[in-house]
């Protein structure tokens, strides 16, 4: 039986975007992370879009102060000095100001500004706003399409789990296995000293991602070396599918501002069409794939559900994940689980192992609408709206019966809630 959880309204909702603002950006939760990071501020913009355009606006321009000169906007900007985060700048040590750290994250911004740009109440506002994020949105947009992708291949590449924005995925194991770890951070870790150890990566896991960090600043953090060079190196399946959407919102912005790149927009896109197929296993499902190895994943995440949201497949691969979905909820009671229930590795407790992510769910059930399975959006937005109801805008939830886990008054979550209309 699910209680609803007196936290979860719309007031509540506003009121933790507005704690955990930290002036003109916002924190995805002040504790465990207290500093901007870059696809939380996307989700988190929609959230302020549904009342206050003006602050949805600033949360990107917030972000962009972060941008570097070669066009990447970094996973995280470290605005103002806080307590409670390692690895903090001086461990990134990119020399960027504001301080940075030195990967990108999934690039869901542009498609917030999209949104932004269409549904915001001040249009004239929303026309001036999209018109100067544009060729920012674009420098960005050719950094992965140019320093991510050396080879024009129609993949791009990661260095860093942290750049998934999923960064504990079974994915990540092999191609992490291959890197030899050069530290030993476990006693410099802060994040189990905000949540339970057993619902964050193991100090194996953090000794290895921070061997990248060092690898990547022995190489003065230059852009094409660090794609080339360093000992990580996959294309993710979901920064692959949601760069493949902001392609085609990019184009939707650039030509309604009569930007004229929508040639240069077409090629990426044509070149990301024929690659896809790379990254389809034998039984029909998406995976990520490791560049090094050649391998792909062996473990089937949510992001198999992405080219929806994509919109890269056919309708033939759409009715594939349907039914597959509907496999996997035969095995938990809420949509949408982090990785696949029945693979060996699953854990519903273990961040990106098995819990429900609320911006996953919103991103899955668009992809499932675009294809007209109206009945699993549905299903997927009555599962969210029954979670967040249950146990609060907390940072992700057990897929077998809605528990929250991770920290709490989560900034996304409550913002996701507020734009899906799940508090209503
Ligand atoms: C965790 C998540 C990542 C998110 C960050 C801040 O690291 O894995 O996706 O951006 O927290 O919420």
């Amino acid at each position: 039986m699910l209680i609803r959880n007196p936290e979860a309204t719309p007031e509540s909702a506003r009121t933790i975007l507005r704690r955990n603002d930290r002036g003109g950006y916002t924190v995805p939760n002040g504790r465990i992370y207290p500093f901007q990071w870059n696809w939380d501020s996307g989700f988190v913009a929609l959230g302020y879009l549904t009342f206050d355009d003006k602050r949805a606006w600033q949360e990107l321009d917030a972000l962009f102060a972060g941008q570097w000169d070669d066009g990447m906007v970094p996973h995280i900007v470290f605005h103002k000095p806080a307590e409670g985060y390692y690895p903090g700048p001086e461990i990134w040590g990119t020399r960027h100001a504001p301080p940075t750290s030195g990967i990108s994250q999934p690039p869901v911004i542009t498609s917030a500004v999209l949104r932004l740009f269409r549904e915001a109440k001040d249009r004239e506002a929303a026309g001036k706003n999209a018109r100067a994020l544009f060729p920012k949105l674009l420098a960005w947009h050719r950094w992965w399409h140019e320093t991510r992708d050396p080879e024009r291949s129609g993949l791009v590449t990661s260095v860093h789990p942290w750049e998934s924005g999923r960064d504990n995925l079974p994915d990540w194991d092999a191609p992490l296995a291959a890197v030899t770890p050069k530290l030993d951070v476990s006693a410099l870790r802060k994040d189990i000293t905000h949540v339970n150890a057993d619902e964050r990566p193991s100090h194996d896991f953090y000794n290895r991602v921070m061997t990248l960090v060092e690898e990547a600043k022995a190489l003065g953090w230059n852009g094409a070396r660090v794609a080339r060079e360093l000992s990580f190196r996959v294309c993710d399946l979901g920064i692959q599918c949601i760069l493949m959407r902001a392609d085609r919102d990019l184009r939707a912005l650039a030509e309604a501002l009569s930007q004229p790149v929508v040639g240069e927009i077409d090629g990426w896109l044509a070149q990301e069409s024929a690659a896809f197929g790379r990254l389809v296993a034998p039984d029909g499902s998406f995976r990520s794939l490791d560049l090094r190895s050649g391998q792909l994943s062996p473990a089937v995440t949510a992001a198999t559900f992405m080219p929806l949201y994509a919109r890269a497949v056919d309708a033939a691969a759409a009715s594939a994940l349907a039914r597959l979905f509907e496999q996997w909820m035969t095995r938990v009671a809420f949509a949408v689980p982090s990785t696949d229930p029945s693979y060996p590795g699953f854990d519903p407790q273990r961040y990106w192992r098995g819990p429900v992510w609320l911006i996953m769910n919103f991103m899955i059930a668009d992809g499932f609408v675009a294809y007209g399975f109206d009945h699993i959006a549905d299903r997927i937005r009555r599962d969210s709206r029954a979670i967040v109801r249950r146990s609060g805008f907390m940072e992700y939830f057990d897929p077998r019966d809605g528990r929250g886990l991770g920290g709490c008054d989560f900034s996304w979550s409550a913002a996701i809630a507020l734009y899906w209309g799940l508090l209503d």
